[in-house]
């Protein structure tokens, strides 16, 4: 009998590949989108369901419909960015909301499913984790908060046979790079002009180095076949590390003294 799957976030990037790849290999494919013309967009190999992670009346429905489910990719998310000091608590709030609170909703409510069919929960990280950048402290905060999250969640469930694996990319070339060149003046009109004069051409050359990093980045097949691997290996490793500059952004950040990695990370975003 062929493994079924959810996947969040499927309308696009690491999502969209990995709901096609799992499609093409047998999985049957719950594939989480927000809009129906996104659903309808991925063609016939996968079953769009509409899901937001942040609607837990919905997510409470689809785990409902669900007679069996083997594996969840937690992987729907948004990237905020701007200055601590100014960056609204709304939108603070939103990035948890849906890449924190979110998938811990999703994963809460279809663990009972994944028990019974001794299954997997493979969830979607990132290096951000390691090494938190200038203006990147809403979304990689929230990747720390997901990391520490799933370490509890392996520990814990790992008795009742459910596997749990953290996918940690590094620079992938997905919708996110156009999404956050759009949201760079919106952000700069959010922080009033007392953040604009103190942190505006900071944000904007960290925002364009960051870009011009992402749009160099992986493929996101290329962390749509560590996602395969996750659910299929028969002992897969708790985290893999994926995507350009991956391996090098977690390691810098684990063993590099503090003001050393400040450093490194000003120069290497054009602010030192
Ligand atoms: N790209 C990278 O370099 C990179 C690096 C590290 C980690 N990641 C992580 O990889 C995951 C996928 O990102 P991506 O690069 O593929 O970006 P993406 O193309 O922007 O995809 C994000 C997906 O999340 C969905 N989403 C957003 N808010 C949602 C909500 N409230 N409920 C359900 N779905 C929601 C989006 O749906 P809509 O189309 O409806 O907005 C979209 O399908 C994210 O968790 C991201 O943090 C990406």
């Amino acid at each position: 009998m062929s493994k079924t799957v959810l996947v969040t976030g499927a309308s696009t990037g690491i999502g969209r590949a990995t709901a096609l790849l799992l499609a093409r290999q047998g999985f049957t494919v719950h594939a989480g989108v927000r809009k129906e013309a996104d659903g309808a967009a991925l063609g016939p190999s996968v079953t769009p369901v509409v899901l937001d992670v942040t609607d837990a009346g919905r997510i409470a429905e689809v785990a409902d419909s669900f007679d069996r489910l083997d594996a969840l990719v937690n992987n729907a998310g948004v990237g905020v960015t701007g200055p601590v000091e100014f960056v609204s608590l709304d939108a603070l709030r939103r990035q948890y909301e849906v890449n924190v609170f979110g998938q811990v909703a999703v994963t809460q409510a279809v663990l009972p499913l994944l028990r019974a069919a001794r299954g997997r929960v493979v969830t979607v990280g990132s290096v951000g984790s390691w090494i938190t950048l200038p203006f990147g402290g809403p979304l990689c905060s929230s990747k720390h908060a997901i990391r520490s999250l799933n370490d509890a969640l392996r520990m814990e469930v790992k008795p009742h046979g459910v596997a749990t694996i953290l996918i940690e990319p590094g620079s992938i070339h997905t919708a996110a790079v156009d999404k956050l060149a759009d949201e760079i003046e919106p952000r700069l009109d959010a922080i009033g002009a007392e953040g604009r004069r103190l942190y505006g051409e900071a944000y904007r050359t960290m925002t364009t180095a960051g870009l011009r990093e992402e749009r160099a980045g992986s493929d996101p097949e290329v962390v749509a076949r560590a996602i395969l691997h996750a659910l299929t290996a028969r002992r897969p490793r708790a985290r893999y590390p994926v995507g350009r500059k991956s391996r090098l952004m977690s390691t810098l950040g684990r063993v590099l003294p503090q003001y050393t990695l400040d450093a490194v990370r000003l120069r290497a975003l054009g602010l030192a």
